[in-house]
């Protein structure tokens, strides 16, 4: 007689097929464990992405009014993409078939921003897009330095915002807004675009535009490339063309790798002219060179407008781009310092006021 260890009490008898037995007990006890753990792990599963959705929906729903600015801390809780899109989604093809090419760029009409909002669904608070059918292929933080110039806004919101979208990108729209009157500091207020919507999003690719210039054809992409890339080559207001050959003011576009390379754009220039020069130094110092779309594609327009206060060209520039190479290491993204007055969050765009300090002189 043999007492069997999992069932007490009974009484088994030592037959020759009982160890048969013991392993069939085995198998079942082995088996059952296993479905458990795989409920178990199932279960959770779902809880999780359940979590994820609630989390997603609310912050991307978070506004009540369609343009009232929600203010909110600088560290924004990033959209993250989930596996699922990751997983379901092929890559947007290399030229998007949406393009359509020449735009009719004018800016005699008033614009109205909740007509924009109307006709622009997709877009996020703050200004946030991203296709829904393919994965973009870049990440890109739109960055326009500002003050005062909420009628131009209106108008690269009104023709930005459709061309984004057509382009296949997902993209974010940052005003980064001079606080106060003290000179004007545009390339120290690229640097801060960098920084700040570096907090919200993993982006890729920076593109650095006034916002006063509309480009007049969907094809000139607003995105990266191998070299820094200059996109607004062929400006009205210089005949369609170039100024001179070193040109990289306007619009330009630096990957993360290329910006974080050239030590970001130099805080030392206050007031009107040379930083883009300066920009334009560093690359090439860098052994990077410009690239460029063709001369039809690149054609822009420009807002006119009269000089803005405090942005008198500065007497200083020259002997500041004449030194790059020198200064280039110490002044820049790690040089940085400022601070964020207020973050408001709009339909269409971020809008960040910063105090970037004063000029020295
Ligand atoms: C200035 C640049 C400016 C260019 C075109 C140059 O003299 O240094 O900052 O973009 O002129 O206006």
């Amino acid at each position: 007689m043999m007492r069997d260890p999992l069932l007490p009490g009974s009484v088994v008898a030592a037959l020759p097929g009982a160890s048969l037995q013991k392993a069939c007990r085995f198998l079942v006890v082995f088996c059952a464990l296993h479905l458990s753990i795989t409920l178990i792990y199932y279960v959770s599963e779902r809880e999780l992405n359940i979590f994820q959705y609630f989390t997603e929906h609310h912050y991307s729903t978070s506004s009540s009014s369609p343009l009232a600015a929600s203010t909110v801390q600088s560290t924004t809780r990033p959209h993250s993409t989930t596996a699922k899109e990751m997983v379901e989604l092929l890559d947007c093809p290399e030229t998007s078939p949406l393009l359509v090419g020449p735009l009719r760029i004018e800016f005699s009409h008033p614009v109205d921003l909740e007509e924009v909002k109307k006709n622009n669904p997709n877009v996020r608070e703050g200004g946030r897009y991203k296709p829904k059918d393919c994965n973009a292929r870049q990440k890109v933080a739109l960055i326009i330095p500002f003050r005062k110039r909420d009628e131009h806004l209106k108008y690269w919101l009104l023709y930005l915002h459709p061309m984004l979208q057509k382009q296949q990108l997902d993209y974010g729209v940052y005003v980064i807004n001079q606080d106060g009157d003290s000179t004007f500091n545009r390339a120290k207020l690229l640097n801060i675009g960098y920084v700040e919507s570096l907090k919200e999003y993993d982006y890729n690719c920076f593109v650095f535009s006034d916002v006063d210039l509309i480009p007049m054809d969907d094809k000139n992409i607003y995105k990266c490339s191998s070299q820094p890339r200059h996109l607004s080559v062929s400006m009205d207001k210089f005949g369609f063309g170039l100024p001179y050959n070193q040109y990289f003011g306007g619009v330009s576009a630096l990957s993360k790798e290329q910006f974080e390379k050239i030590n970001g754009f130099p805080n030392s220039y206050w007031g009107w002219g040379g930083e883009d020069d300066d920009i334009y130094n560093r690359i090439v110092s860098r052994g990077m060179s410009i690239s460029r779309p063709d001369a039809v594609t690149g054609k822009c327009r420009m807002i006119r407008h009269d000089r803005d206060a405090k942005n008198d060209p500065n007497p200083q520039r020259f002997d500041l781009i004449a030194h790059t190479r020198h200064t280039m290491n110490s002044d820049g993204i790690n040089s940085l310092s400022y601070k964020v007055v207020k973050t408001e969050k709009y339909p269409l765009y971020t809008k960040i006021t910063v105090d970037v300090g004063a000029s020295p002189r």
